[in-house]
Order: structure tokens, then sequence, then C-alpha cells
């Protein structure tokens, strides 16, 4: 294909989502993320997208550390880990994060993204079977692509145990059944079925891998994420998260499992095999903010607390959300260009919610996805319910 057909490709795909209202903004914050930032041209706007449920991503410690990291490890290493980019504070946060989701043992990656792709390709043997919720977030649909051809992959109903015991059930010949959830699922805002799941995977010896980046920080009394909210800590074989969100915001993911997984994931996982580790400046503040959330249970309560006036807000204005403890709470909108208006006209009052639609959606299920902060104030919350009452 010449470049001329490519630039007339990629036009036409520009042209057809500006006919049909669905060119997605890309607005430039000037400064730190925080309950409010300043848009170029715009002024002052409140978050209610951000993933920074903690609001430690302009916390004081947080900023510090990392100009820490920086000053102790400068830049980078300039390689990859096993070949001379192992440094001691990606040694020491992974301790910390094997302590805070309760794994035997950890390892960083760059984003959970890559956690994800490292996972699946890299643990799974060609006899294996993998079962996966077909709400699971992108990365997982992407690292379970990266597999062997020869491993067999079913897809179950969201969050349908029958319809995932049925799979189990018959695919007792196979050596190693997977079932993969994420913990807290990313646009609908419910959490997993976790005790089910558990008891699921123990009859029928299957391992459990749960994603927890939007569940790690904001679920449980600590935040210590979905199995502390459902008191599983220690009962679930691999956990994946990311440092991108509660944790400090920054990027950076892990994978927390048995010792001899992580020693593989070590020897061959290809995210770490041929791509540089995380930059110091980030271990250091994710490190900071996973030692603020484990000194100040004030953070997560403040985090709760503002979900529940958010969510009781939308109610007694009339929006239907269901029900859930997590920081999502999805408006359902259903046309997507109307929720990229109407996600338009909330900006215009103030605050930044965004409108999702296909692919990260199915079609026709498009919706304004809030995400609830600690950092977000009294009046924050006040002005956020005065412009959804006037939407
Ligand atoms: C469930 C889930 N897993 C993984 C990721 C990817 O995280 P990261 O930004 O660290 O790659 C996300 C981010 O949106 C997510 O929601």
């Amino acid at each position: 294909m010449s470049s001329k057909h490519f630039e007339e490709r990629c036009q036409e795909l520009l042209q057809s989502l500006e006919t049909s209202g669905q060119t997605k903004p890309f607005y430039e914050i000037q400064g730190p993320m925080g309950p409010v930032v300043k848009i170029d041209g715009k002024g002052e706007i409140i978050v209610l997208c951000s993933n920074n449920y903690l609001g430690l991503a302009d916390h004081p410690e947080v900023i510090e550390a990392g100009i820490q990291g920086l000053k102790d490890y400068g830049a980078g290493t300039a390689s990859v880990r096993f070949i001379c980019g192992t440094l001691s504070c990606h040694r020491q946060l992974e301790e910390e994060i094997a302590e805070l989701i309760g794994t035997p043992s950890s390892l960083s990656y760059v984003s959970c993204w890559n956690a994800n792709e490292a996972v699946f390709p890299t643990l799974t043997g060609p006899d294996d079977i993998l079962l996966s919720d077909e709400l699971n977030h992108a990365s997982i649909i992407d690292g379970c692509r990266l597999v062997s051809k020869k491993v067999e992959k079913q897809v179950y109903k969201h969050s349908d145990l029958e319809d995932l015991e049925r799979r189990l059930k018959g695919s007792m010949d196979k050596a190693c059944r997977w079932v993969i959830t994420d913990g807290v699922f990313s646009m609908e805002g419910d959490v997993c079925r976790l005790p089910e799941l558990i008891d699921l995977c123990e009859k029928y010896e299957a391992l459990l891998v749960l994603d927890d980046s939007h569940g790690i920080g904001v679920l449980g009394q600590s935040g210590r994420g979905t199995p502390e909210f459902f008191d599983a800590i220690g009962k679930v074989d691999i956990i994946t998260g990311t440092l991108g969100k509660a944790l400090g915001g920054a990027a950076g993911g892990y994978v927390g499992a048995s010792q001899s997984a992580i020693r593989t994931l070590e020897q061959r996982a290809r995210p770490s095999l041929f791509s540089n580790a995380l930059p110091a400046t980030v271990a250091y503040s994710a490190g900071k903010a996973i030692e603020i959330l484990r000194r100040d249970d004030s953070i997560v309560s403040r985090l709760h607390g503002n979900v529940s006036k958010l969510r009781q807000g939308f109610a007694d204005l009339g929006y239907d959300c269901p029900s859930s403890p997590t920081a999502i709470i999805p408006i359902m909108i259903g046309d997507e260009a109307e929720a990229i208006q109407k996600s338009k006209r909330l900006f215009e009052l103030g605050i930044m919610v965004i409108g999702f639609g296909f692919p990260v959606v199915p079609r026709g299920e498009a919706r304004l996805r809030v995400q609830v902060s600690a950092a977000l104030q009294q009046e924050h919350i006040d002005r956020i319910l005065d412009a959804f009452a006037k939407l």
C-alpha cells in the first residue's frame, strides 16, 4: 500500500469520527493532577474522571520522593533489568507491593498493561485453558492474545458463575485452568464475585488471576483492594495492578504471585527482558504513596465518604447509577455522540467527566464515567451536583 493510501485511510477515519460527533477531545492541563486543574484557555475545572483515587498524585511527599529518586539513581540505567538495570529501589518497592497486596512476592513493570502482557504468555503452558470474564480490561484481552496458539481461550459471561463453572467442568482434561478477572470492572464500576471465584477455583483446581488496578487503594478499610474487601487476602494466586492510579498516579504496574511464578517472569517475560524497568523516580513516588496509604487510614475513609455522597447525590437527582462500593460511577447514556455532547456541556459547567463510547465500551452503551477522589472537598461535591442538576 502506498503512503498516499495510508494517509487517505487515516483522514477518512478522522472525518467519520468528526461527522458522527465521536472525536475525543484532548484537554491540555497546566500543572499537577488534583481535584481542580487549570486547563489552557478554560481556567479551573473540577476533575471527575481521573484515577487519582487517593489524591496522592500531587501529594508533597510523593513529589519529594520522586525528586529524591532522581538524585539517588539518576534518570535511569539505560538498560533492561537482567543486563544492568535492576536497582535496589526496584527490589524495595517490590517487597512493599507484595506486603500490601498479600502475595509471597512481586515484580514491577512500567505499566499494568505490560504486567498483563507478561503474565499470560510467560506462565501458561500448551495444554492450559484461559477463562476470561467478558468485561475484563483491554490489557488482559491483549495479554491473552499473546499466548501460544495451543492454549485454549474462552470468554465467560460477565460475573456469571454458572457459565464459568460449566466451562471449568468441561476442561478437566487441561493441564491448568486459569480464571481471569478484573477486581473492579473499569467501565461498569462493579466488583468481581471474588469469594465465589475463589471457591470455584478451589473446586476445579484452577488458578485465579485478579487485575486489581481499580481496587487497590480504593476497596477495603485500609485500601488493600478487592481481596481485603472480601476478607480474602492471601487467597488469590496471581494479582496484577497499576501504580498509575491510586498509588501515586505516575505510571508502573506489578504482578504479585508465588516466588516461583515471579522468578519465572524475571527469567522469561518479554516485556521485562526486552524493555527498560520502572524509572527510579516512579519507584520512589509509588513507594511513598504506599507508605502514606499504610500509615494513614483517613485518606481511604475520606474517599469512601466522597463515594457515598456522590452516589447519593446522583440518585437524588434521578440518575440511574448501579449500587457499588467502588469509586467508579457509570452514568449510562446509550448514544455515543450524546455522551460526548453531555461531557462537553459538563466541561462548560466546570466539571471534567469523559463520555466513553465504542471501542472502549460496546456500541449503544456509551456513558459518562464518574470517578471519585479522596481529594474532593465538600465545595467541589456541591459544585459537581449543581452541574449535574443543570445537565
Ligand atoms: C483494569 C485495568 N488493568 C490495567 C490497566 C492498565 O494500567 P496501566 O496504565 O498501568 O498500564 C488499566 C488502566 O486503565 C485498568 O483499568
